[in-house]
């Protein structure tokens, strides 16, 4: 069966929609969240865009802030400054990547962890590990979204998960973990990479590589979450070879149309946890 993240994202969507009425009733406001970007490459800007699109569609605030590629660094730390002690700012995102000659975990480090909508700060993913999450890295939480839909118990399941990026296969690791699994990461320098995966009822794929992981390596009845986002000949596929690996799996998530659809309505998960959790203080 195929796991649309669209289907699941839309349920997402509409109960964020309806805690930021709630959200606004109560206080008298609605989350808001400020987006930097720098530089104008288009994928970026798309993301962007449906970020921003994204916040109107719950009913929350959103800001823009677009700099060119060539702004003084200082200038954007400046901005992540002033969004950080804007008290009607909930949630600060920096478009990755940012253009050469721009240092990452410089500006980033000036985001306080309680507007960290990426989950991407230290603290939280320690509180991830500790398993006490705070904010989450959106495309990971959005893969453990689409597996909870599926009605699967995944206690004492293995779960295999390719890649081991900070962004996606590290956090996935800790949630697999964290919802009981028994979990492997593989990543670039693993050897016979197969032996691994073919003993996966979970296989997470977030390697970067155009249809890697072919049948052979998939047991019968695997749920396998494709994050692989690639271009080949101008058309979009994910890491896994979905034709061939499709009839051996439970559970197939499709690219496009699956993982990719999660990431921006767990961003506005995240945001709205951050507005509720800074109005409780
Ligand atoms: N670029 C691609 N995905 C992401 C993401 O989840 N967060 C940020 N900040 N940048 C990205």
């Amino acid at each position: 069966m195929l796991i649309y993240g669209k289907e699941v994202a839309a349920n997402s969507l509409k109960k964020i929609a309806d805690e930021t009425v709630d959200f606004n009733n109560k206080y008298g406001r609605v989350p808001t969240l400020a987006v930097i970007i720098v530089g104008d490459d288009p994928a970026s800007q798309t993301y962007v865009r449906n970020k921003i699109n994204g916040c109107k569609q719950v009913g929350f605030n959103s800001l823009s802030f677009e700099y060119a590629d060539g702004t003084p660094q200082q200038e954007i730390v400046d901005k992540v400054k002033s969004l950080a002690c804007d008290d009607s700012v909930d949630g600060i995102l920096v478009q990755l990547p940012l253009p050469k000659g721009y240092d990452e975990e410089k500006i980033l480090a000036n985001i306080p962890d309680s507007k960290d909508v990426d989950g991407f700060n230290a603290s939280n993913i320690g509180c991830l590990c500790l398993n006490r999450p705070r904010t989450v890295s959106c495309t990971p939480l959005g893969v453990m979204h689409m597996l909870e839909s599926t009605g699967v118990d995944l206690t004492g399941k293995n779960a295999v998960v390719l890649g081991r990026s900070n962004t996606v296969g590290k956090p996935m690791a800790m949630l697999l973990l964290n919802a009981n699994c028994t979990v492997t990461v593989c990543h670039s320098k693993t050897v016979n990479m197969s032996e691994f995966t073919k003993k996966a009822d979970v296989l997470v794929v977030a390697i970067g590589k155009p249809k890697f992981v072919t049948a052979d390596m998939v047991k019968e009845g695997a749920i396998v979450i494709d994050v692989g986002i690639n271009r080949v000949d101008g058309k979009l596929c994910g890491d896994v070879d979905f034709q061939s690996v499709e009839p051996k799996t439970s559970y197939i998530s499709p690219v496009p149309g699956g993982v990719g659809p999660m990431t921006i309505s767990m961003l506005l998960f995240n945001t709205l946890m951050c507005a509720k959790t800074r109005q409780a203080e």
